[in-house]
């Protein structure tokens, strides 16, 4: 197996991209469009409870997220916000500190991100971070200077002033994860250096107020005593006393989902995926019947799919489910159809008419339920570089913006993937549906090579249901980003018994990934590919040969269309 980064943040992904929630991403659109009124939040949601929060000021750095979420790890509450952010936007969170993030510029250049006054203004506890550490040097009169050599990787911290409060609890010596160019040369007027590493006299500093900065990244994996660093500052030095708990959050916003939604009528889509499950649970529980899930069943879901999701929603929850089974229109929409582009297309265009005929019938609705997560709040709020990293639209599939007047209901909008699945436990789902790896939207139509028709379908379900069935045992499930079968439009000869035969080739594919913009192909035990491929070719009718794709992305991409 390679490295298992997808264990570290695989519940991160970007939900635009790998939800596989069609409609979900769709929806999204239209409520944007309709200038729904502002959804529920869990911002709302902890209200109840004494509030409290960290909040990451974001210069950009690809470890800003993993702050919050160590944060959150720690039971305390934590928003990512813009470091242009105006304090109207903080002050609502009741913040007890401040971390400054990494990020990607230096602080001497022109132009360079700083902190907002505020936050010094605010005399509440702050950790610089990285680039976060090199700010603060700045703003508070100290010296950064380019580093004679950058410094990337693993580095040895030794402590210096073993009783600060921000070392409670830790190692004289630790492995720590450095990747920095610039670095302090004179620490701010007040400050005195805590500890060190070989290359960075000054590896963390602090002052009598409460600031301190750390040069190197507390939040990855690499620094194993980076979260108990992050929980000494949360609470030593910033006070929290951590109420942010999934119970706490199910009870917090079930209140607020029957307060704003009162009498009113909720539609959801429902596709079996994780968000759209957990986000259908939970309003459920705050609303009952108020709630319709509409499940369109564009027939090219896996084996079994259908069964397994009616049968949680409607036979162990209770749920009122429209089921719509609309293969067949697809089908005959995707006739002749080989572009992966037109298909996504024509695939989310015919699911939101499907989608409008069925709420039309219920009469008048008042709320749209998204599984909207917070990973693409942020995304949408961000500027600078943040926001010009966005990539990937086109797999929000495009459908016809619809004249529904429907508020939004967003009750995982400021929730991690690996929270919204605590919530799904917690909410009873099945562990099987919460632990779902990424399915997307347009569904086997986009690993189906070419024209996709009833057969290849057929065979397809055969294949995934084999893959599926093998990673399952091999207990690697979760360990994968993804891993599934690919129809592709390859025919070869083969023989079995003593006969020739002229059949299709399966690929398989299976990836590592942290957020499905890189992946990397996982090495999968030869005994396990082995079995894979025995099963399949006498399974699976049709297919006489099995290959294993051993790509990584870039440059390939996770999916084969
Ligand atoms: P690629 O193939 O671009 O996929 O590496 C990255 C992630 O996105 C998922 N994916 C989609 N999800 N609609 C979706 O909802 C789509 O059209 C779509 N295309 C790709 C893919 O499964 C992977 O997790």
């Amino acid at each position: 197996m390679t490295e298992d980064k997808s264990k570290q943040t695989s519940n991160e992904s970007h939900r635009v991209v790998t939800s596989g929630d069609i409609e979900v991403s769709t929806y999204l659109e239209i409520a944007k469009e309709i200038g729904g009124e502002q959804p529920v939040t869990a911002k709302e949601a902890v209200s109840g409870a004494e509030r409290e929060a960290i909040v990451v000021i974001d210069f950009g750095s690809q470890y800003s997220m993993l702050i919050a979420r160590r944060v959150r790890e720690c039971q305390v509450y934590c928003e990512l916000l813009p470091y242009d952010a105006p304090w109207e936007k903080i002050a609502p969170l009741n913040p007890k500190g401040f971390i400054l993030s990494g990020g990607p510029a230096s602080v001497n250049e022109p132009g360079a991100p700083l902190a907002p006054a505020y936050i010094y203004e605010s005399h509440l506890p702050i950790l610089g971070i990285c680039y976060g550490m090199q700010v603060l040097t700045k703003q508070l009169g100290g010296k950064v200077t380019p580093g004679t050599k950058h410094e990337y990787g693993h580095a040895i911290l030794h402590l210096s002033a073993v009783d600060s409060p921000l070392f409670a609890n830790l190692p004289i010596s630790s492995s720590v994860w450095m990747s920095h160019a610039d670095r302090i040369e004179e620490m701010p007027p007040g400050f005195t250096p805590l500890a060190y590493t070989e290359n960075s006299p000054i590896a963390v500093m602090g002052n009598n107020e409460g600031i301190f900065g750390l040069q190197f990244h507390p939040e990855v994996a690499h620094t194993p005593e980076g979260k108990a660093i992050l929980k000494n500052f949360v609470y030593q030095i910033c006070g929290c006393q951590g109420n942010w708990t999934i119970g706490n959050f199910i009870d917090e916003s079930i209140s607020t989902i029957k307060k704003q939604v009162g009498k009113g009528k909720v539609i959801s889509a429902l596709s079996g995926g994780v968000d759209s499950s957990v986000v259908a649970t939970i309003i459920h529980r705050a609303i009952g019947d108020q709630l319709t899930c509409i499940f369109v069943n564009h027939g090219l879901l896996r084996r079994e799919e259908v069964e397994r999701t009616l049968n949680v929603f409607r036979l162990n929850l209770g749920m009122n489910i429209i089921y719509v089974d609309a293969s067949e229109r697809f089908l005959h929409r995707l006739k002749g159809v080989t572009d992966p582009e037109m298909k996504r297309k024509i695939i989310g265009e015919e699911f939101i008419r499907v989608f409008e005929e069925e709420a039309n019938k219920i009469g008048k609705v008042d709320f749209l339920a998204q599984g909207t997560l917070y990973p693409d709040v942020i995304e949408s709020a961000a500027s600078g570089s943040r926001a010009s990293a966005k990539i990937k639209t086109h797999h929000n599939v495009g459908g016809l913006p619809a004249k529904m007047t429907l508020n939004l209901l967003e009750p995982l909008r400021n929730l991690f993937k690996d929270e919204v699945r605590q919530v799904g436990l917690a909410l009873g789902l099945p562990e099987e549906m919460v632990w779902r790896q990424p399915f997307p939207g347009p569904g086997l139509a986009i690993r189906i090579i070419g024209e996709v028709t009833k057969e290849k379908l057929e065979i397809l379900r055969g294949a995934d249901w084999v893959v599926m069935n093998e990673i399952k045992k091999a207990k690697l499930y979760r360990q994968l980003w993804q891993s599934f079968a690919v129809l592709t439009d390859v025919k070869s000869v083969g023989v079995m018994g003593d006969y020739r035969t002229y059949g299709y080739l399966v690929a398989i594919r299976a990836v590592t990934s942290e957020d499905a913009m890189t992946a990397d192909w996982a090495r999968l035990p030869y005994d396990l590919l082995a079995r894979i491929s025995n099963r399949i070719v006498n399974e699976v009718p049709g297919v006489n040969r099995v290959v294993y794709d051993i790509t990584s992305k870039p440059p390939s991409t996770i999916e084969w269309e």
